[in-house]
């Protein structure tokens, strides 16, 4: 655990960036200190590594005040990963993944073998380990990044605003494979964004600082959206609110009744009567292995056949009851023009079907 007691930060010019922050950070958990530009996430982030020297109060990682660590030792056990990754340009994907290694004394050979398993790691292919950082897109290079703070397995990871220069697609993919490291990993990660939405989907915790204010809220992403302990916290929170706060409600509550599903090759007589008993203007059709594949409109249907050569409108959206948030039900049943979520099991098979009322009726 990484706690903060009562530190401050006042810089030779008298800017305070930090102000009296107590904060405890669990041990294997990640952690986001999240708020706008200027109210000290990474003057408090660098304090932990001694990249900064607080002016007041102490930080102890594991009940052992930072301060009697020596700088370098003390980093051989944290990771650091900055936006745009701060890779040496002139060094290869491979020499930059080993550079901790290297410094530790470890062989070339066994530098290089940790450096390709770590490429795999962050998924990226073997042969990218003899390119030049220059040579490989953003979202490449802050993977290299992680690689390389991962380098020689250090229990605790900082991360300042990684993610941040990379375009909204690239970056989603990159916090998703952060999230499925951290299952295998179990790093103490302390995460810097300005984004609440990274903030939440990454968290076990959140920390909102404010500019001159410090650290305004100290939550789990449930409780913060729930129960914003302030208008600053919920202003930053934003409109959405409501929706962001689904995003954290299992989806696993709702339950899945049989709809009005029909497999491509059903009469369209018996289409219909399905339709009716529903008493609805749409039928999902399936294909023989019960995988969803669109929306029938009924006035639509053919007059004679089967559904096979009915028109579909494609779904937009499916969820799993399991692995999804009320959010993505909410999204799958918006997106249908029957006003139905639809659930599908891991195979993508139907699972059944949720109305909208039953999910606003089954949200907290
Ligand atoms: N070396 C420095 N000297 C003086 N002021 C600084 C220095 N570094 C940061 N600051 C100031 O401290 C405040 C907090 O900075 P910082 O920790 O970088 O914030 P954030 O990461 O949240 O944007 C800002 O007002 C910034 O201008
Ligand atoms: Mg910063």
């Amino acid at each position: 655990m990484i706690r903060f007691e009562q530190v401050t930060k006042r810089f030779p010019d008298g800017t305070v960036a930090v102000s009296n922050l107590d904060l405890d950070i669990d041990a294997g958990r990640i952690t986001v200190l999240v708020g706008a530009s200027g109210c000290g996430k990474t003057t408090t982030l660098r304090m932990i590594n001694r990249m900064i020297e607080p002016t007041g109060g102490r930080i102890l990682i594991d009940g052992k005040d930072v301060h009697d660590s020596d700088p370098p030792t003390l980093r051989r056990q944290i990771g650091y990963v900055i936006q745009q990754a701060g890779l040496f340009p002139h060094r290869t994907v491979a020499r930059n993944i080993a550079t901790v290694p290297l410094l530790l004394g470890w062989s070339r050979k066994k530098a290089k073998a940790r450096a390709l398993e770590l490429l795999e790691m962050v998924g990226l292919p073997a042969e990218h380990a003899n390119r030049y950082p220059h040579q490989l897109s953003g979202g490449q290079q802050q993977r290299v990044g992680v690689a390389r703070a991962l380098a020689a397995d250090p229990p605790i990871l900082l991360m300042d605003e990684p993610f941040s220069a990379v375009d909204p697609v690239v970056r989603a993919a990159l916090q998703d494979e952060l999230l499925t490291l951290q299952k295998d990993l179990r790093k103490t990660i302390v995460f810097v964004t300005h984004d609440i939405d990274e903030a939440i989907r990454l968290g076990d915790k959140v920390g909102v600082f404010r500019p001159g204010g410090g650290l305004v809220q100290y939550d789990t992403p449930e409780r913060l959206l729930a129960a914003p302990k302030d208008a600053y916290v919920d202003d930053f929170l934003g409109t959405d609110r409501g929706l962001r706060r689904l995003s954290t409600v299992s989806a696993v509550a709702l339950t899945a009744v049989d709809g009005p599903a029909v497999t491509e090759h059903t009469p369209v007589g018996r289409a219909r009567q399905i339709a009716a008993q529903h008493d609805s203007e749409w039928l999902l059709v399936l294909d023989p292995h019960t995988h969803p594949r669109g929306w029938a409109k009924v006035a639509d249907l053919p007059e004679t056949g089967d559904v096979t050569g009915a028109a579909v409108t494609p779904i937009g959206r499916v969820f799993q009851l399991e692995e999804d948030s009320m959010r993505g039900a909410l999204d799958s049943a918006v997106m249908s023009p029957a006003g139905l979520a639809v659930a599908v099991d891991g195979a993508g098979r139907l699972v059944g079907t949720v109305s909208l009322a039953s999910i606003h009726a089954s949200t907290p």
